[in-house]
């Protein structure tokens, strides 16, 4: 057992939280993870407002009695809009749900704090995702719960300042008083010992979790992650004001090449739109559109259960913060 911060606050066994999935993480992937001990997540964006979000929460707590989080990205995006944001929080403050993960504009900054309020008020949890000190410090100031400190390394947006996850975690802690969580590279039990170590309270990963059984995607899929090393992810988006990072394919190649020669959104978007995602996870075409994957793909070596990989990552990181491992005296 490691108990910290966040396990205490959250009620959950392991000090390991999903991040959120945008196509992957639907319900019973999120409630195997919390059923595993940890802290499941269910990404709103994939829902069309609060009626189908609400039924997203409500099948999650037919699946499992233990804490979840729920995600609410709020960045530029060519789907949804305020109303939907709107509807979203609406529906995690009516159904009250355990805790948020907001990635993006802080929650304190969105419609003059109202839903920041109206979700305190309901007993969320709320975490705020950063990849900076300065985000951090306003996350505490505005009250949020925890932060989670996501480095370069990771899958999905990456903030361009760039800083890794090794200075930005102890960063966090010296500079912050509320729980931080480490993002970005997070796999297996050194990863979690370093974090502790770090200074954080538990770690956050997302990728890794592509690689368990209750992950919803073809076969190919999850051998292709486990193909590929560090080396085959690459940033972009730095020239369209959004920076991501993703799985190095033809469709990305195919993005340096016009963000080399200054060329627009309307060129990249549609390499990267969002119609390839059931072509990609569901059919395992990895060679076509943006499969938002972290370095972390370098150590990913198998699939395994949810419950299998956080007892685990547990168990490993135990051996190693307790020189159990042989390799120190
Ligand atoms: C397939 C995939 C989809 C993601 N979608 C989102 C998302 O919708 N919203 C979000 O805030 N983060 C998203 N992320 C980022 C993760 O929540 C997390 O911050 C990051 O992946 C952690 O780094 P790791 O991949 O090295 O574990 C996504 C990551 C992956 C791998």
């Amino acid at each position: 057992m490691i108990e910290t911060r966040l396990t205490k606050m959250m009620g959950i066994k392991h000090p390991i939280v999903c991040g959120g999935m945008m196509r992957l993480a639907y319900p019973p992937l999120c409630a195997a993870i919390s059923n595993a001990g940890g802290l499941g997540n269910l990404t709103s964006a994939m829902y069309d407002g609060k009626e189908s979000l609400q039924a997203a929460i409500r099948e999650v707590r037919e699946l499992t009695d233990k804490p979840f989080i729920v995600n609410v990205t709020l960045l530029p995006s060519i789907a949804l809009g305020p109303e939907q944001y709107m509807a979203f929080f609406d529906a995690c403050a009516e159904e009250r749900v355990p805790a948020m993960e907001i990635g993006g504009v802080p929650l304190d900054r969105f419609e003059g704090g109202k839903y920041f309020k109206k979700l305190k008020d309901a007993g969320v949890k709320l975490f705020h995702k950063v990849g900076s000190v300065k985000h951090g410090k306003h996350a505490e100031e505005a009250g949020y719960d925890g932060v989670i400190a996501a480095g370069v390394e990771e899958g999905g947006h990456p903030l361009n300042e760039n800083v890794t996850t090794t200075v930005l975690t102890p960063r966090m802690a010296e500079e912050l008083s509320i729980p931080v969580i480490t993002a970005g590279g997070m796999v297996n039990g050194r990863s979690l010992a370093a974090a502790l170590c770090l200074g954080a309270e538990g770690i956050l990963m997302a990728t890794r979790f592509i690689n368990t059984h209750e992950c919803r995607v073809h076969d190919k899929v999850r051998e292709e992650l486990i193909r590929r090393n560090e080396n085959e992810t690459v940033l972009y988006g730095n020239t369209i004001g959004l920076q991501g990072r993703a799985l190095l394919n033809d469709s990305i190649r195919k993005v340096m090449e016009i963000e080399s020669r200054g060329g627009g959104l309307d060129e990249i978007l549609p390499l990267i739109s969002g119609t390839y995602g059931d072509e990609i996870w569901q059919k395992g075409n990895m060679n076509i559109g943006l499969i938002p994957v972290g370095q972390s793909i370098g150590l990913i070596h198998d699939t395994v259960s949810c419950r299998e990989l956080l007892d685990r990552i547990v168990r490993e990181a135990e051996e190693v913060l307790s020189h159990n491992t042989g390799r120190f005296s």
